[in-house]
């Protein structure tokens, strides 16, 4: 991960540059008289006008006082529609270009200083790498960016906005390093372990194995785990940031809840998948990836909120001790589920923990996250989440949230005539509606253990990771929800 700073506009003399530049605006002078208009020649070759997204590398520049290796050229868009978002997409794009230099100066004195801090944050977003695990890389093939600067009018102010958005592009890089981890690293144990470490940040953490588990009740959560050797857990996570200061609004002491699925391999259990993909399932944990990365974020910018974050975590096996097709069991809540298809687990999980967290904190709205069905791949492709709510205002701050995160959510419908694909001929219910509307009848499934308090269930099984490089995600875990719910908190619910 590069360091950054910021510091007030000057030409470097070595390294590489890159040059933010708004759609039609021409290059920063002082870079391009010191090439005696060679950029601005350059840029007009490769017909770079400045479009968001457009880009351009100019290779050994001939400059009068400088030796730089590159310069690269970023579009920013029309100057006036610049957001943080835009900003931070440059940023990234910057970064992916100037991955094999070891210093970088990023010319933003245009913007203002909330814009260059989100460039530098962009730029660290896109710049995160899960190397734990590669030992033979050759130093021909590793990134070499250390260190960026990025040039503003005002460094200081920079520097100010530059602090609360590293702490959350830090939850980031948590989430995204539990959900690239493999199985046989992070099983339940190991991924509590890893929440118990927030604890440096002022989170206060409670964990729950098997024993307290059963005493709860939670005979949902304790069915998928079953047939694993890997015992499971329940993490519990406080963050109280609006609590205790005099004065503090009655209703601001409610925590604000977030509930992530946490299955840390998803075999399909007895209902075992099919073997093509099956390793994707190490990502069947991203739901509560998310969680700890946004607990991580809130605590790491102090943000003034009370919020608990609570993580279902099992391993879904098969085995001599799974659970089977038509098994029968009880819930945290008293109700009984019909288990016909033991890979419909993620939603057993949800059952129970949200069961006990709408009682036990009595939450001013509880958001799940969970990589909960094939289904809403379908429906949507991977571009936008699903979700699923009790609650339209709730439902509509989500959605903006996600527009001006770029981690986008679409609405989906919720219903009694979904609900009653969950009929069961034995028990309360069913785990599985049939094909029909699965991503919708796995919501209803979870609704039923909300008790009417305001809730939102995001389904991210298209969103947890991603296949390609962008802007400011590279290919694989993507973190899908800290931005986003770290924007909803902040825009909402502080002060
Ligand atoms: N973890 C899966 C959902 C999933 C599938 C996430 C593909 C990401 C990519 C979930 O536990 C599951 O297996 N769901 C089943 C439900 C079905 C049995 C009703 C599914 O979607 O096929
Ligand atoms: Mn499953
Ligand atoms: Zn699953």
């Amino acid at each position: 991960m590069p360091d950054f700073a910021f510091a007030k506009p000057a030409l470097p003399k070595t390294g590489a540059l890159a040059l933010l530049i708004a759609e039609g605006e021409a290059p920063w002078p002082a870079a391009d008289s010191a090439s005696s208009g060679g950029i601005a020649r350059a840029l007009k070759a490769a017909e770079f006008t400045g479009k968001k997204g457009q880009s351009c590398t100019i290779l050994a520049p001939a400059m009068s006082g400088a030796t730089m290796s590159r310069i690269v050229a970023v579009g920013l868009g029309k100057a006036s529609e610049i957001t943080q978002l835009g900003a931070e997409e440059a940023g990234g794009t910057a970064a992916a270009l100037l991955a094999r230099e070891p210093h970088a100066t990023v010319a933003a004195q245009g913007l203002p200083a909330g814009l260059a801090a989100a460039v530098a944050t962009g730029m660290a977003l896109r710049a995160w790498r899960f190397d734990r695990y590669r030992t033979t890389e050759k130093d021909s093939e590793k990134p070499r960016l250390a260190k960026v600067t990025v040039l503003t009018d005002d460094a200081a102010a920079a520097r100010a906005a530059h602090a609360p958005m590293a702490a959350v592009a830090d939850g980031v890089f948590l989430t995204r390093e539990l959900v690239a981890e493999p199985p046989n690293v992070l099983n339940p144990a190991e991924l509590a372990q890893r929440c118990r470490r927030l604890e440096a940040l002022g989170v206060k953490v409670e964990i729950f194995g098997p024993k307290e588990l059963k005493k709860l009740g939670f005979g949902a959560m304790l069915g998928v785990a079953q047939g694993s050797a890997n015992e499971p857990r329940m993490v519990v996570m406080h963050w109280n940031g609006a609590g205790t200061r005099r004065g503090a609004r009655k209703e601001a002491a409610a925590p604000l809840a977030f509930i992530g699925k946490g299955v840390t391999f998803d075999s399909g259990g007895i209902s075992i998948k099919p073997a093509g993909g099956m390793e994707d399932m190490k990502w069947d944990m991203g739901g509560a990836g998310t969680v700890v990365g946004l607990m991580a974020a809130l605590a790491g910018r102090k943000a003034r909120v009370n919020a608990v974050g609570l993580v279902g975590l099992v391993e879904n096996m098969p085995s001599g001790t799974a659970q089977r097709p038509s098994d029968v069991v009880k819930t945290a809540s008293g109700q009984t589920v019909e288990v016909i298809n033991t890979d419909a687990e993620g939603r057993l999980v949800l059952a129970d923990v949200v069961w006990y967290c709408q009682h036990r904190f009595a939450p001013r709205f509880m958001i799940d996250l969970a990589t909960l069905t094939g289904a809403i791949i379908i429906a949507l492709g991977h571009d936008f989440a699903g979700v699923f709510s009790n609650d339209d205002a709730l439902s509509k701050q989500l959605q903006e949230a996600g527009e001006a995160t770029g981690e986008k959510l679409w609405r989906m419908p919720l219903g009694e005539a979904y609900d009653k694909q969950l009929k069961s001929d034995i028990a309360d219910m069913k785990n599985v509606g049939g094909r029909p509307g699965g991503a919708i009848t796995a919501a209803q499934f979870i609704q039923r253990f909300v008790n009417g308090k305001p809730w939102a269930h995001l389904d991210i099984a298209g969103t947890a990771w991603s296949s390609k490089d962008a802007a400011c995600v590279p290919k694989g875990a993507t973190a899908f929800g800290v931005r986003l719910l770290d924007r909803l908190v902040a825009d909402h619910y502080e002060k």
